[in-house]
C-alpha cells in the first residue's frame, strides 16, 4: 500500500514514515522543508519537495502514483507563534488542509489520518481529558486543528471521506535514528537537553505562578514511537471497517516543567541552569489525557510510561546528533 505522509520530514512525521516502512508500507513524503529536514526523511521513502497549499503540486503527486491513504501531518504547530500570527496558522492548517482534501477527492482517495492536538480542548475543565471534553481552544493553533476536524466531518458526510483524527498531547523522545530538531527550538524537552549539552545557556521556565503542584505547567509526554504506532493502528482501522472517529494520544501522566528539568538533570548528569520567565501566551496550566478509547478500541499499548525512559531516548539522540540534522536545508530543498 502507498501512503502519502504530508509533513513527513518533520519530527513526528519522519518517525511515522519510519514506522510505516518498518511495517511494510510504501511511503511518499511530501514536505516543504520549512520545519522539516531532508536528512529526516526515512530511508526508503520517496521524497517530494512541495507545499500542501500548492494545489498543482498536490495534483501531480496523486497523478504519479496510486495513493491508498494519506497521513496529514504538515502544519504550523507552535502554540506561542499562533498567538501573534494566526493568519499563518489558518492559512497553512486550514487552506493547505482543504487543498489536500480536494486533491484526494479528485483522485478518489478516501482514507485520511489527521494529526490533531490536545490544544483543541483549551484549559481543561476536568482531568484527565477524554474525547468528549468541551472543545474551547485558547490559541489559534488549537482553533485551526478543531476547525479542520469539523471540516473532515463535513467531507465525511458529503463525500464519503473516512478519517481518523489523533489528538496528540506532548510528543517527546526519539527513535534510534530520528529525533526532534526544530529551528528555532521552542519545545521543552529538546530545549532542556540543548541546555545540558551547551553547559552554559539556561532554560527559561515560562510561568511559575500556575495553579499546579509547583507553579509550573503540567503536560502529558507521550513517546513519539508510541504515537507512530497509533497512526498505523488508525490506518488499519480505516482499511478494515472505514469508520471515522477521534482519539486522544497521551500517557495519562502529568509532569510539571520543573519535574521535567529534574528528570533531565538525572538522565544527562548535567547541571541544567534555569531562569524564571513570565507565562507564555496561549499555554493552558494542565493538559493530561485519557487515552482509554484508543486502548480499548484499537488495542493501542504504549511502551514508554516513564518520563525517564522518554527523556533517555531523546538524550541518546541529542548526544549522538548535537547539531541536529546537520546541514540546514533552505526552502529551495537543497541540502
Ligand atoms: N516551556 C518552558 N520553557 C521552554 C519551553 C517550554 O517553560 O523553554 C514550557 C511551556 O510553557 C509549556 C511546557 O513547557 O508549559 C511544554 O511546552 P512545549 O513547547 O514543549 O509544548 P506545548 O505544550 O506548548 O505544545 C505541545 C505541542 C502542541 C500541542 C501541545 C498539546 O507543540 O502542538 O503540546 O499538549 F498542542
Amino acid at each position: 500500500m502507498n501512503i502519502l505522509v504530508t509533513g513527513g520530514a518533520g519530527y513526528v512525521g519522519s518517525i511515522v514514515a519510519e514506522e510505516l516502512l518498518r511495517q511494510g508500507y510504501q511511503v511518499i513524503v511530501l514536505d516543504n522543508l520549512q520545519q522539516g529536514h531532508k536528512g529526516a526523511v526515512a530511508p526508503g521513502a520517496e521524497f517530494i519537495f512541495a507545499d500542501v497549499c500548492n494545489a498543482e503540486a498536490l495534483d501531480g503527486v496523486f497523478q504519479r502514483a496510486r495513493i491508498d491513504a494519506v497521513m496529514h501531518m504538515a502544519a504550523e504547530t507552535v502554540v506561542e507563534y499562533s498567538m501573534t500570527d494566526p493568519k499563518r496558522y489558518f492559512h497553512n492548517n486550514i487552506v493547505g488542509g482543504i487543498e489536500l482534501l480536494d486533491a484526494m477527492l479528485k483522485h478518489e482517495v478516501y482514507k485520511l489520518v489527521f494529526s490533531s492536538s490536545a490544544a483543541v480542548y483549551g484549559d481543561p475543565q476536568s482531568i484527565p481529558v477524554d474525547e468528549d471534553h468541551p472543545k474551547l481552544p485558547v490559541n489559534s493553533y488549537g482553533e485551526s486543528k478543531l476547525m479542520f476536524e469539523r471540516i473532515l466531518e463535513w467531507y465525511g458526510k458529503a463525500y464519503g471521506l473516512k478519517h481518523i483524527s489523533l489528538r496528540y498531547f506532548n510528543a517527546a523522545g526519539a527513535s534510534e535514528s530520528l529525533g526532534e530538531d526544530h529551528r528555532p527550538e521552542t519545545h521543552l524537552i529538546p530545549s532542556v537537553l540543548k541546555a545540558a549539552l551547551s553547559k552554559n545557556s539556561p532554560v527559561s521556565i515560562f510561568g511559575t505562578d500556575y495553579p499546579t503542584k509547583d507553579g509550573t505547567c503540567v503536560r502529558d509526554y507521550i513517546h513519539v514511537t508510541d504515537l507512530a504506532i497509533a497512526h498505523i493502528l488508525a490506518l488499519k482501522r480505516l482499511e478494515k471497517d472505514g469508520s471515522s472517529c477521534i482519539y486522544n494520544l497521551g500517557n495519562g501522566n502529568g509532569f510539571s516543567v520543573k519535574e521535567v528539568i529534574e528528570v533531565a538533570k538525572k538522565v544527562t548528569g548535567c547541571n541544567i541552569k534555569t531562569v524564571s520567565a513570565s507565562r507564555r501566551p496561549g499555554d493552558p496550566a494542565v493538559l493530561i489525557a485519557s487515552s482509554e478509547k484508543i486502548k480499548r478500541e484499537l488495542n493501542w499499548n504504549p511502551q514508554y510510561y516513564e518520563l525517564k525512559t522518554i527523556i533517555e531516548s531523546a538524550w541518546k539522540w541529542h548526544s549522538k546528533s548535537p547539531e541536529g540534522f546537520k546541514k540546514r536545508n533552505s526552502f529551495t530543498g537543497k541540502n
